[in-house]
């Protein structure tokens, strides 16, 4: 089965071509100007301009996808804010939906599933617990072209074409195999509430869910899984029928190590699953303070180099929205999946082997 990651030299991207190379996919990732220095063997890059289209098609033309998983974006609010309209381009990703269209075209109507990676920051933010269908009124330019893409991408791809947005909050996790050219949120943290010179202000009225790198992953893999066990026994079908159809039967087959690592269950809730926007977050509602307090308290540090502050106290040239802590039940009883709660999870990033 070919899964193509588009934005796979950013963060999140790196942990998706390396976890999905590792459990037996063909991997094809997508960078923009970091080519991965880490990629596993037999995985194979290439260069594109999301903005432009430039080597996208290119990429479609090498092999048939049976999954696209789409990270790239101008994901840093501040760069958008400066440069609106590349920001639109790159984050609204029409020309990845060009080619979906037009491998559906020319590969016998072979549809790609598309993971999209989406965000909170689709909320307005002026209360808590935000639920998938309640998007709307966004306070900045990155949230305002993630939406349009989420618009551009469902009505173009319309049902029963297979689309997932998973709208992420904050990402946490252990570094990237390769760096990642900005600070990530987790050591930061852990870097400032351990420095005991130097208090950090941390803002106690902005709220949000973060959600582990990992748990993006896993949901990912389930819905690529679920997808291309569709894709073969439809292909099966087409054989049985005598219509042909058995080479594509063979080429979107799931590999056995990543079905070995999903319940059946798991796979069969994904199947019935009804909606295709999902808040992916952590299971909390938690404050930036909040966040430092339990990254110190891991560590062991006390809250001496916290400083709770009002998110207003600090100019930051773009809008942040308050509070864009999410309602995550979605995924529990459509994918049947629990992410890992913030205090829990970090203990597996942040604390050494030998103190465990
Ligand atoms: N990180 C978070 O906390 C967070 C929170 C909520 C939502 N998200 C969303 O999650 C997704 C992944 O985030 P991330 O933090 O992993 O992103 P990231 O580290 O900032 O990586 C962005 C990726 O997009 C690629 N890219 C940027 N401009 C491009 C262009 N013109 N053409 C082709 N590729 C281009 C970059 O390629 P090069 O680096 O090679 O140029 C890189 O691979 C994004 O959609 C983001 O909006 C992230």
């Amino acid at each position: 089965m070919n899964v193509l990651i588009t934005g796979g030299s950013g963060y999140l991207g790196q942990f998706l071509v390396h976890g999905l190379a590792g459990q037996g996919y063909t991997v094809h990732y997508a960078y923009g100007s970091r080519q991965l220095a880490s990629a596993p063997p037999g995985v194979v890059a290439h260069k594109v301009d999301l903005a432009t289209g430039e080597g996208l098609q290119e990429a479609f033309d090498q092999a048939p996808f049976h999954a696209v998983i789409n990270c790239a974006a101008i994901s840093q609010p501040a760069v958008c804010e400066n440069s609106p309209d590349t920001a639109r381009a790159v984050n609204v990703p029409s020309h990845l939906v060009d080619c979906l269209l037009r491998q559906e075209q020319v590969r016998a109507g072979l549809r790609a599933v598309l993971v999209h990676i989406s965000t909170d920051q689709v909320y307005d933010g002026s209360r808590a617990h935000w639920k998938e269908d309640e998007a709307g009124g966004q306070v900045n330019v990155y949230g305002r072209t993630k939406y349009e893409a989420e618009t551009h991408i469902l009505s173009r791809l319309p049902e029963p074409y297979p689309v997932a947005i998973l709208r992420s909050s904050i990402i946490y996790g252990p570094p990237a195999p390769d760096p990642v050219p900005r600070p990530l949120f987790l050591q930061f943290v852990a870097s400032a509430v351990s420095n005991p010179d130097k208090p950090t202000s941390f803002f106690q009225d902005e709220y949000r869910s973060p959600v582990h790198v990992r748990d993006l992953q896993r949901i990912t893999e389930l819905l690529i899984a679920a997808h291309g066990q569709q894709l073969a026994s439809e292909a099966a079908a087409a054989a049985a029928a005598a219509r042909g159809g058995g080479q594509a039967a063979e080429a979107a087959a799931v590999p056995a190590r990543a079905l070995e690592a999903l319940a059946p269950e798991a796979l069969a809730a994904v199947a019935a699953r009804r909606h295709r926007v999902f808040n992916a977050g952590g299971p909390e509602r938690l404050s930036r303070v909040d966040m430092a307090r339990q990254v110190a308290d891991c560590l062991g540090c006390g809250y001496d180099s916290i400083e709770s502050v009002p998110s207003a106290s600090v100019a930051r040239g773009v809008v942040s929205p308050p509070d864009i802590s999410m309602d995550v039940s979605r995924l529990q009883s459509d994918l049947g999946y629990s992410p890992a709660a913030f205090r829990d999870a970090i203990k597996d990033i942040l604390q050494p082997p030998a103190t465990k």
